[in-house]
């Protein structure tokens, strides 16, 4: 039976932070081992976290399956692999699936070099030409920038960085090899933001016309060594196993958080942490990578924002609640602002629909974990922790355990401007959004029907 709201509300009231779960004493060398610094990319957690759930929860399941519905740059299935589990999962953001599959992926390390060596040359001979009259290079390199986007790609790079990215691409696109492609591409993207002049410090697709953005070649060569060394502790780390049938182990897809490209009852382990309401528009955050690497989306970007839970430009109908908290939540945002309450009705209510696919993945027994802080938008407190909570139950998971932690405040941004409600640089604050966060921990019984 699903515990009242008060009864939930009264539960988080008493939990107390566990210091166990903050990893403060941990700095950007552990949070970015392994493959976990190929890609920045906004609220991603650690992997130290998604291992101590692995600890935790993964008991003697042989090879366990780990999934994670809203992947983000694939901390869990990074870490799955490397811990020689199946992972599945989907997220609907281009950047997202191709830095998860870049990440998730060990490349043997002699042959990788070999093959960066060889897209090394090539871009030395290219960089070499400018200063020659050989520029632009005449050899078999071809610049792909693509042309239907030209204006915004004008929008946020020089002509001449322009050029040098669309002949780095062009060199990506050679490659014969997918994995090695996808590795070289995961580069190209991380690089986007560095060499435009996309304002690094904002939380919003803004220009800094101060910003002397760095040449392309430079940035991609540089960023491939540091990805080097990651492939290279990944492979060390992976089972063997794993890495000679990684296809068999990897099940991830760009796709809607509820439609999950695994069978009913199959999963051992879910780890994750959702998208918020109104706080990031991924669509926005990464549309220098769906401009190069999506093309045809990007002609669409106004359709593609809509797709993303949380997302303000979705389109609003009126929506049953399925909870007595998230109801309340947006009743109390009604009389505050209420185009800001319909946009919390379709969050929680998409919400809804991802506890329900969760219930219908996990093997009875199993365990979901989703990751997720409080916040107050324009005086309300939106109790993002307490509705989940009770999705869960209501979607037919019991509720085992709730963890409440601190978060060290480099890794998310900690306050909220007043009027959108968007996530501000520290100098704008005016309210804290996360400085903690819970793990909600929800388990299918074992009786299960579903
Ligand atoms: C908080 S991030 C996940 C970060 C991730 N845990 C990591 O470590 O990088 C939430 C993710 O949800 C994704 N998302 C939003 N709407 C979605 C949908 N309808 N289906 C699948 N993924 C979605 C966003 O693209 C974003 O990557």
């Amino acid at each position: 039976m699903v515990p009242d709201a008060e009864e939930i509300i009264e539960l988080f009231r008493h939990i107390p932070v566990d210091p166990a779960w903050s990893f403060a004493e941990c700095g950007p060398r552990q949070t970015s081992k392994l493959t976990h610094g190929y890609h920045r990319y906004p609220a991603k957690f650690i992997p130290q976290l998604v291992e101590q759930l692995f600890d935790l929860y993964l008991d003697g399941q042989n090879p366990p399956h780990v999934n994670d519905l809203f992947m983000g740059s694939g901390t869990t299935i990074a870490c799955a692999i490397a811990r020689g589990c199946r992972a599945s999962g989907t997220d609907i953001n281009h950047a997202a699936e191709l830095i998860t599959r870049a990440k998730a992926t060990p490349i043997e390390p002699a042959y990788l070099t070999e093959r960066v060596q060889a897209v090394d040359m090539d871009l030395l001979a290219l960089d070499a030409s400018r200063t020659m009259p050989l520029w632009p290079p005449t050899q078999a390199l071809e610049c792909q920038v693509p042309q239907d986007n030209l204006d915004r790609i004008a929008f946020w790079f020089d002509a001449e960085t322009r050029d040098e990215l669309g002949y780095i691409l062009g060199r990506i696109t050679a490659e014969p090899d997918a994995r090695v492609r996808d590795f070289l591409k995961c580069c190209f993207s991380h690089i986007l933001k560095t060499v435009s002049c996309w304002d690094m410090g904002s939380t919003k697709p803004t220009r800094d016309r101060q910003k002397n953005p760095k040449r392309p070649l430079a940035a991609f060569r540089s960023h491939l060594k540091r990805m080097m060394r990651g492939n290279r502790s990944l492979w060390k780390t992976v089972p063997p196993a794993v890495r000679a049938d990684l296809d068999s182990y990897l099940n991830i897809q760009r796709s809607d958080a509820r439609t999950q490209p695994v069978p009913d009852a199959s999963v051992d382990l879910q780890i994750t942490s959702s998208p918020y309401v109104t706080s990031y528009e991924y669509a926005d955050l990464h549309q220098l990578t769906t401009l190069w690497l999506a093309p045809d989306t990007a002609r669409n970007l106004r359709e593609y924002r809509r797709e993303f839970i949380g997302t303000a430009t979705k389109r609003l109908d009126q929506l049953p609640m399925p909870g007595h908290i998230a109801h309340h939540i947006a009743q109390e945002m009604e009389a505050q602002d209420p185009r800001m309450a319909a946009e919390i009705r379709a969050y929680f209510a998409d919400m809804q629909e991802c506890f329900v696919e969760t219930a219908r993945i996990l093997k009875p027994g199993a365990r979901c974990c989703y990751v997720i802080g409080n916040t107050t938008l324009k005086g309300v407190d939106i109790l993002n922790a307490q509705a989940f909570a009770e999705g869960l139950q209501l979607a037919g998971l019991e509720l085992e355990r709730v963890i409440k932690r601190e978060i060290p405040v480099k890794i998310l941004p900690t306050v909220r401007d007043a009027a959108t409600g968007r996530f501000a640089s520290c100098d704008k604050a005016d309210a804290r959004a996360y400085p903690t966060e819970f793990i909600v921990v929800g388990r299918k019984p074992v009786t299960s029907n579903q």
